[in-house]
């Protein structure tokens, strides 16, 4: 969750490392710091934003340097909280991302050894790890604290006396990035955008000894060849352009992530998904694991796979699978996950490929984990997304699982023909859903006074109403929850009144009356109701204190235009609650810790 970066080069470390941490910012942001080596090391850390900690840190000199932003896990933000710690020389400074489980006894010996801790940290056992094995060589010091280590982490390590940086990975994401007579280590690619293009994914259980002109990877103690990568992201993508949050210039991008996405699969540069040969090969069922938004997608994948290829198919949260979920080797699994770096969607991977499973990947960065340890990967093409809310990879991850259940579908020629008519047609559908940007402003402003709502729908909108609930509490703060509209009798009927507004998702299939009913229900117990529908529904009009029309459109493909609607509302709402709606408190983007 915490983002760290290093750098050692001819330039001055500190301005660069200042840079890259601001756009490791989404990784976590309750604290941040960062170490400079010029004789000695000089740290300066706080519990602020990196904004504010470039504008008081004095100048630190020194051509390497490490940095890190925190999402906390252990001890809360605070200055001797936050990182880089330090050994109780102050001679060897370490930033990490992950969590240590065998710290506290670690922290126990050393401390009896006769260690000095200053921090609550668990990462604090790091450097006094290295204190302890530090005869000289510091490539193997390292190794020795590891090997003492139980848990996840990404670690640079800066030491005096050293020209350069040792980094190593386990269950936590860390690249090297190659500059000319500079390179670069940090948790992912946005953060070096800027200074280069060319990186290495470094793989659990690799060591890093990276100079200003060399880098060196070890595993057991061997030196490994790893391939270098060129990243097509553009710095462009890591920046505004002109809007005033990364979430709202995300939500625009939608149409051209739909093209890009759909266009990716028509152009065959994928590597062909072999679901067809998991089918044959016995495929009676499909398993789709992921978490948050993912599983989101997933769940509406469940309803666009189970109709056009009419197998049942199993959602569940990787998090709770990890600890409950059985499956069997027969079972094609999928898992969906933005990042490829989400702890517990790769705990499940590694859980379903060791009962025998198939795991294909849907993510949305290039030499993710993930898409290393899946068996065939789909990437989507939503380009980097930086908002912690993810709303264009979720519309990726829609398409991907339109496009793989299409391709597959076991419907009748006709009705497969006009689907994928109408999927072509929906990045214009989605641009009609922005151009509506106005009305659903307007009725944010309206919905943001509230501190309670519900959001309901059927069938494949039952998840849309989720979706729509977790994009407006993560980053508006107000209490939402998403239900099927037929189970709110069953209990929520007790939160109905003027206190709760009810927003309704409404698609023109099966449910739709069911629905009006629904509606009816909750405005007699004096909820306000704010409907979804597709133009010229006179009778939601009727019904709903305020309605946000969204174009017409397959039922099987209402959710793209309801969640863009729904993605809208809650940026417009957080944004007049004057919330921080790309960094919302205490989430990060990437989950790397279970
Ligand atoms: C919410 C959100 C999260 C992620 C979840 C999984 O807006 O972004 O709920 O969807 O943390 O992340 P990935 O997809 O990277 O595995």
């Amino acid at each position: 969750m915490c983002g760290i970066i290093g750098y050692i080069g001819e330039r001055q470390a500190q301005p660069i490392l200042l840079d890259c941490l601001k756009r490791l910012e989404y990784r976590g942001y309750d604290s941040c710091g960062i170490a400079a080596l010029s004789s000695g090391i000089e740290v300066y850390k706080d519990a602020i934003r990196v904004e504010a900690l470039a504008k008081v840190v004095p100048s630190l000199n020194g051509t390497a340097g490490i940095g890190h932003t925190r999402w906390a896990t252990h001890g809360e933000p605070s200055q001797l909280n936050a990182h880089p710690h330090l050994d109780c020389s102050g001679n060897i400074a370490v930033v990490h991302n992950g969590v240590i489980n065998n710290f506290q006894r670690l922290k126990k010996q050393l401390t009896s050894e006769g260690h000095n801790f200053v921090s609550e940290t668990d990462t604090e056992v790091i450097p006094h790890l290295i204190e302890k094995y530090y005869d000289g060589n510091l490539e193997e010091a390292v190794e020795a604290a590891l090997h003492d280590i139980d848990g996840s982490y990404a670690i640079i390590v800066l030491v005096a006396g050293e020209s350069r940086l040792v980094a190593a990975r386990k269950d936590s994401p860390l690249i090297v990035g190659i500059g000319d007579r500079e390179n670069f280590i940090a948790s992912d690619v946005p953060a070096i955008l800027d200074y280069t293009n060319r990186v290495i994914y470094l793989e659990d259980g690799d060591v890093g000894v990276i100079t200003q002109d060399n880098i060196k990877v070890k595993r057991n103690g061997t030196e490994v060849d790893r391939e270098e990568h060129k990243i097509l992201w553009s710095i462009e993508d890591a920046q505004k352009g002109g809007y005033e949050h990364f979430m709202l210039k995300e939500i625009h991008e939608q149409p051209k992530v739909i093209r890009d996405t759909l266009g990716g699969w028509v152009s065959a540069a994928e590597p062909a998904v072999d679901l067809a040969e998991m089918m044959r090969a016995g495929l009676e069922a499909l398993l789709i694991l992921a978490c948050g938004t993912s599983y989101h997608a997933a769940l509406i994948g469940k309803y666009i796979v189970e109709e056009l290829l009419r197998i049942p198919v199993r959602v569940e949260l990787a998090s709770e699978f990890n600890y409950y979920g059985q499956t069997l080797a027969r079972t094609g699994a999928i898992v969906i996950t933005q990042s490829g770096e989400t702890a517990d969607t790769l705990k499940a991977i590694k859980r379903l490929k060791e009962v025998g499973c198939r795991v294909l990947a849907i993510t949305n960065v290039v030499g993710s984990t993930a898409s290393r340890i899946a068996d065939q990967t789909v990437y989507t093409r939503a380009g980097l997304e930086i908002s912690v809310a993810a709303t264009k990879s979720f519309t990726a991850q829609l398409m991907v699982l339109y496009w793989l259940a299409m391709s597959y579908s076991k419907v009748e020629a006709r009705r497969s023909a006009s689907l994928l008519l109408e999927l072509r047609q929906l990045p214009r559908k989605v641009q009609q859903v922005l151009d509506n940007e106005d009305t659903i402003l307007t009725c944010a402003s309206y919905l943001s006074r509230y501190e309670n709502m519900l959001f309901i729908g059927r069938g494949i909108n039952f998840p849309v109403a989720l979706e729509g609930a977790l994009k407006l509490k993560e980053i508006s703060y107000i209490h939402a929850e998403g239900y099927a509209a037929g189970e709110l009798k069953h209990g929520p009927f007790a939160l109905l009144g003027g206190d709760t507004p009810v927003i309704a998702i409404l698609a023109h299939d099966n449910t739709y009356e069911a629905m009006l009913t629904n509606v009816k229900e909750v405005k007699a117990r004096k909820s306000a109701v704010v409907a979804l529908a597709e133009e010229g529904d006179e009778a939601i009009g009727e019904l709903a204190d305020f309605v946000i029309t969204v174009p017409r459109v397959d039922a099987l493909f209402s959710p793209v235009v309801n969640s863009v609607a729904l993605q809208l509302l809650a940026y417009y709402i957080a944004r007049q609650r004057g919330c921080p709606i790309d960094f919302p408190r205490n989430l990060a983007k990437s989950v790397t810790v279970e």
